[in-house]
């Protein structure tokens, strides 16, 4: 019998060893295209823990289309180029997103999902294809998992044969149209931030409401810092311009300084009470901080990202 997706830790381990043999014992007597898909979707939705959604995607004229899956209807067509899956399929990388509300391009199909993965059907350098799992619960995927469901999908496309209507040869300019995308996914997460900032100095009007608020920042703050640090500061340091590089090297530095500002903040103020018993202190800090952060944000946009632009364009 299958391992049963009974956890509710978001980290609890999964024997993803045990499931890659699951998977193969499940798909190797069978070649048919759509009874192994229809399984093995069904399989991952029923093994892994904290899912409430796993099937796949499969490409036409328009974008991608539903395929077989687990979980509650979906959207049936995603246009081409959009939402996570739309961007898994056009980079052909697996893409991992912790907060969907704070991926400004993400395609709402369950409101309660909030954590996304999508892994390209990838086979002799073509896609064919997105196997996508959602999740309710806020950065649900590790890279562990990340790992562990490339090899389950993997074991799927090894033991079906898949249909040359869904070959899709890779862009070559792939990685490059992924590269300006996520220029626009620092800029959406501006946006959101400085929406976020607005609120809780004019509208925030009880403590609750401001922590309520803090949450919400801190979580866009934290998917953004890591879109920079995994993503932006190293392309811009792989620029063969020694001005970008040297900028990026510069506000990855000082960055650091405003996240160390946020860590301590978050630290101070978010226990239950904190604010209410100090209002005035916490105010100050809080201007001070969001003065900083603003006047970065600010600088950003209009130097940082418009050198990335060009420089990846
Ligand atoms: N969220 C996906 C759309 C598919 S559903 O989650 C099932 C996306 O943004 O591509």
């Amino acid at each position: 019998m299958p391992q049963t997706g009974t956890d509710t830790q978001p980290n609890a381990a999964v024997d993803y060893d045990l499931l890659e043999r699951q998977a193969a014992s499940l798909l190797e007597d069978e070649r048919d295209f759509i009874a192994n898909c229809a399984n093995f979707a069904a399989f991952v939705y029923d093994v892994l823990p904290l899912v409430n959604w796993a099937g796949f995607y499969f490409p036409d004229a328009h974008g991608l289309v539903l395929g077989p899956f687990g979980g509650k209807p979906a959207c049936t067509r995603l246009p081409a180029g959009r939402g996570v899956c739309g961007k898994a399929f056009e980079s052909a990388k697996t893409m991992i997103v912790d907060d969907v509300e704070a991926f400004a391009d993400h395609i709402v199909c369950d409101s309660a999902s909030r954590s996304e993965l999508v892994v390209p059907l990838l086979h002799e350098n073509a896609v064919y294809g997105v196997f996508d799992i959602d999740s309710p619960v806020l950065a649900r995927f590790h890279e562990v998992d990340k790992v562990g469901i490339e090899r389950l999908v993997r074991q799927f496309i090894e033991h079906t044969p898949l249909p040359n209507q869904y070959r899709t040869e890779r862009l070559s300019a792939g990685a490059r149209i992924n590269e300006r995308i996520d220029v626009q996914t620092c800029l959406d997460h501006h946006s959101v931030l400085r929406f976020l900032l607005d609120e809780m100095d004019q509208r925030a009007t009880s403590p609750a409401e401001m922590i309520a608020l803090l949450k919400r920042f801190r979580n866009v703050l934290l998917a953004h810092l890591k879109l920079e640090d995994e993503w932006l500061y190293p392309q811009l340091g792989k620029s063969r311009n020694a001005i970008v590089r040297g900028k990026a090297e510069r506000y990855r530095r000082e960055m650091g300084g405003l996240r160390a500002q946020f860590v301590e903040i978050w630290r101070k103020w978010s226990p239950n009470g904190a604010i209410e018993a100090n209002v005035d202190t916490w105010r100050t800090e809080w201007d001070a901080f969001t003065h900083a952060l603003r006047g970065r944000i600010d600088t950003e946009d209009h130097d940082l990202y418009l050198a990335a632009e060009a420089d990846l364009a």
